[in-house]
C-alpha cells in the first residue's frame, strides 16, 4: 500500500505530479498504453517477483558471502534505493509498483558509474529521459533527451550493460553480456553498429502520446530466454516472442557421410543474430545442447542428447553429449546453483560475430562406428534454467515443487534439420 499512499503526495510547484507519483507504471497507462502493456510481460517487470529469484536471493543473503543488497541492486533497484527493502527477503511486502526494473528506474537514469553490478545513478527527479530530442509538453512529467536512453548513442549500451554484467566479490566475472557485446562487430563504429536497444527494442511508426506527432514507438517486451513460471501478464505472448527470437539466432548446417565402417556426422553452428554469446548472461544456469538421432531402416541406431521434458540433462549418461552453456562451479568443484557461490567458470557458449572476416562458426563431429545410417535428425534445445538448479532450491524448501513442470524447453527453429539419402549437407 505504501506506493499508493506515495502517489497521493503533493503536486510539484509547476503543477505536475511529484517524482513519487511517477514511480507507478499505472501512472503511465493513460498516455503510453502500449509501452506499459509490453513492459508488463517483460522480465524487467518480473525481476523481483520471479520465485526462483526470491529463492536464490534468500540463499545468497543467508550465506553471507555477498552484501545483503547485492542481488536487489539490479532486480529491485527502485525499492532498494527508496529503502523499501534492504536485502530483498521481504519483497512480497513491498508495493508491487516498486518491484522489478520499472519505467521510473530506466527513464530517470542519469549516469553510468561502472561496467557491472548495477553501477548506475538514478535521479528520481520526475524528469523522463528518452531518445526524443524535441518532446511535446506533457502535463504528467517533464521530458528530456538523454544519450543513455537513445538507441543510436553508444552510451545507451553502457547503461543496459552496467546492469547486465555480474562480478562476484572475489572478482569472478560471472555474467558478461556487456563485455561480450563489446568484443563483437556490433560495438564498433561502422555500418554493423548495433546497440543493445537496437536489437531488443524494435521500433514501429506510431504516436508516443495522444495528440503527438508521428514518431517511432519502441516495443518494451524485451524477450530473451527467461520465462515467467507463474501466472503473469502477457505470458503466452512473451513465450511466443522468445521462440521467434531463438528461431532466428543461429544458422546451422548438418553434413552426413555414411560409409561401411562408420557414419560421420558434423554440425556447424554459427551465432549470427545475437550481439553477444549464445546463451549469454545467466548462461551457467541455462541448459543448451544438441540432440542427435541416427536411423537405419526407420530404427533409431544412434542417439545423443535425448531427454524427456521433465528429465534433467545432468542425469543423462552420454559421453557424446554436446552442451553449449557455460559451467560455473563452486569451491568444492560441484556445479553452482545459486550464482553467489560460483568460483570458476568454463566458457562454452557460441560467441557473437567478432569481425566479418573472422569465422566464428563451431563444428562438432560425431562418429557412429559400425553403422551405415540412412537418416539423421538434429536440433539444438534450450532450457532457460536447468532442472538441477530448480531441484536444488526445491530440495532446500525454498521453491514450490510444482514450478518444475512449468519450465519449457525451446527448440531453436533454424537448427531443426533432417538428412536422408546420399552423403551431403542440409541447412
Ligand atoms: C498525460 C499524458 C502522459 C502521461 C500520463 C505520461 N506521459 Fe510520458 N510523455 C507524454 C508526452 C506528451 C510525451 C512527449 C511525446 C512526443 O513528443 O511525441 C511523453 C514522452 C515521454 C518519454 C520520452 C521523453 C523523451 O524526451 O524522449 C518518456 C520516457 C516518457 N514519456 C515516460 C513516461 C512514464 C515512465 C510515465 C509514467 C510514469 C509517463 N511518461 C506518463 C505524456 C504522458
Ligand atoms: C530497461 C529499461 C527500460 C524500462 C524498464 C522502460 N523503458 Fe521505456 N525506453 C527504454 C529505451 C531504451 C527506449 C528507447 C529510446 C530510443 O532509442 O529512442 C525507451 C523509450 C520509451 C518511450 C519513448 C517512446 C519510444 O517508444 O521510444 C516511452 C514513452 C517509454 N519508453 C515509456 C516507458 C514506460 C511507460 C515504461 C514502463 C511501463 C518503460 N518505458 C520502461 C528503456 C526502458
Ligand atoms: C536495473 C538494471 C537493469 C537495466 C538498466 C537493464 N536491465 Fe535488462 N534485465 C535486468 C534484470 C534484473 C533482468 C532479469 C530478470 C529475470 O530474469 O529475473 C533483465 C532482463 C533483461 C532481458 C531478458 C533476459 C532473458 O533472459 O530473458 C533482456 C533482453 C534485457 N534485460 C535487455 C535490456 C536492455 C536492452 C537494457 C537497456 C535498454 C536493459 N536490459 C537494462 C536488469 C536491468
Ligand atoms: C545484434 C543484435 C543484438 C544485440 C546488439 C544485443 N542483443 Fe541481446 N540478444 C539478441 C538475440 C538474438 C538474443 C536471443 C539469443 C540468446 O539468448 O542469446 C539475445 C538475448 C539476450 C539476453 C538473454 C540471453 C541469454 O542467453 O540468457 C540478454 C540478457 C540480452 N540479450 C541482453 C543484451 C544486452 C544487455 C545487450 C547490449 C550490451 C545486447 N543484448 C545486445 C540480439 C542482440
Ligand atoms: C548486475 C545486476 C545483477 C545482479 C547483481 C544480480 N542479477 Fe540476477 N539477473 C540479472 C540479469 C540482467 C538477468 C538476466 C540474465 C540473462 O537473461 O541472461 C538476471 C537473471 C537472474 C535469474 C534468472 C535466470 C537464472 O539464472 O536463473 C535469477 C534467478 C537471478 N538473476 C538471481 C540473482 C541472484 C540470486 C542474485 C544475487 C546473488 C543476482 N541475480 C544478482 C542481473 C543481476
Amino acid at each position: 500500500m505504501r506506493g499508493a499512499v506515495l502517489a497521493l503526495l503533493a503536486l510539484t510547484s509547476c503543477g505536475r505530479p511529484s517524482p513519487e507519483a511517477q514511480l507507478d507504471p499505472e501512472a503511465c497507462v493513460s498516455c503510453h498504453p502500449a509501452h506499459v502493456q509490453s513492459w508488463r510481460g517483460s522480465m524487467h517487470a518480473h525481476a523481483a517477483d520471479d520465485p526462483l529469484f526470491v529463492a536464490m536471493n534468500a540463499a545468497a543473503v543467508q550465506s553471507g558471502q555477498v552484501e545483503p543488497d547485492f542481488c536487489v541492486s539490479c532486480h529491485a533497484p527502485v525499492a532498494l534505493r527508496l529503502g523499501e527493502t534492504t536485502d530483498g527477503t521481504d519483497l512480497d511486502e513491498v508495493d508491487p509498483s516498486l518491484r522489478g526494473v520499472t519505467c521510473a528506474f530506466c527513464h530517470q537514469l542519469d549516469g553510468v558509474e561502472g561496467d557491472a553490478n548495477g553501477e548506475v545513478s538514478w535521479a528520481h527527479d520526475g524528469v523522463m529521459r528518452g531518445g526524443i530530442a524535441d518532446p511535446m509538453r506533457s502535463v504528467q512529467h517533464r521530458s528530456a533527451y538523454s544519450p543513455l536512453l537513445d538507441r543510436n548513442a553508444t552510451e545507451s549500451s553502457d547503461a543496459c550493460g552496467a546492469c547486465h554484467d555480474v562480478r562476484l566479490p572475489d572478482g569472478l566475472h560471472l555474467e558478461r553480456t556487456y563485455a561480450e557485446w563489446d568484443a563483437t562487430i556490433f560495438a564498433t563504429d561502422g555500418a554493423a553498429r548495433q546497440s543493445c536497444a537496437h536489437c531488443h527494442l524494435p521500433g514501429r511508426p506510431g504516436v508516443v502520446a495522444p495528440g503527438g506527432p508521428e514518431r517511432v514507438v519502441h516495443d518494451h517486451a524485451m524477450p530473451g530466454v527467461d520465462v515467467a513460471l507463474v501466472d503473469w501478464p502477457e505470458r503466452d505472448a512473451q513465450r511466443a516472442a522468445i521462440q521467434d527470437l531463438l528461431d532466428r539466432t543461429l544458422t546451422a548446417e548438418l553434413c552426413v557421410s555414411p560409409a561401411a565402417g562408420a557414419t560421420e556426422i558434423s554440425l556447424t553452428l554459427e551465432n549470427v543474430a545475437a550481439g553477444h554469446d549464445v546463451p549469454s548472461g545467466a548462461s551457467h544456469d541455462r541448459r543448451m545442447w544438441v540432440e542427435v538421432r541416427g536411423r537405419r531402416g526407420g530404427e533409431v541406431v544412434y542417439d545423443s542428447g535425448v531427454i524427456a521434458d521433465g528429465e534433467r540433462l545432468d542425469a543423462l549418461v552420454d559421453p557424446d553429449l554436446v552442451a553449449l552453456h557455460d559451467v560455473a562451479t563452486t569451491r568444492d568443484g560441484s556445479v553452482s546453483h545459486s550464482i553467489f557461490d560460483a568460483v570458476d567458470l568454463e566458457e562454452r557458449a557460441l560467441v557473437g560475430a567478432p569481425d566479418p572476416l573472422v569465422p566464428h562458426a563451431r563444428t562438432t563431429r560425431w562418429n557412429v562406428a559400425g553403422a551405415v545410417l540412412d537418416q539423421v535428425d538434429v536440433r539444438v534445445r534450450l532450457r532457460p534454467v536447468g532442472l538441477d538448479v530448480l531441484d536444488h532450491h526445491i530440495d532446500a524448501g525454498r521453491l514450490d515443487a510444482d514450478l518444475r513442470a512449468e519450465m519449457p524447453t525451446f527448440d531453436l527453429g533454424s537448427t531443426v534439420l533432417s538428412w536422408s539419402g546420399p552423403a551431403g549437407c542440409v541447412r
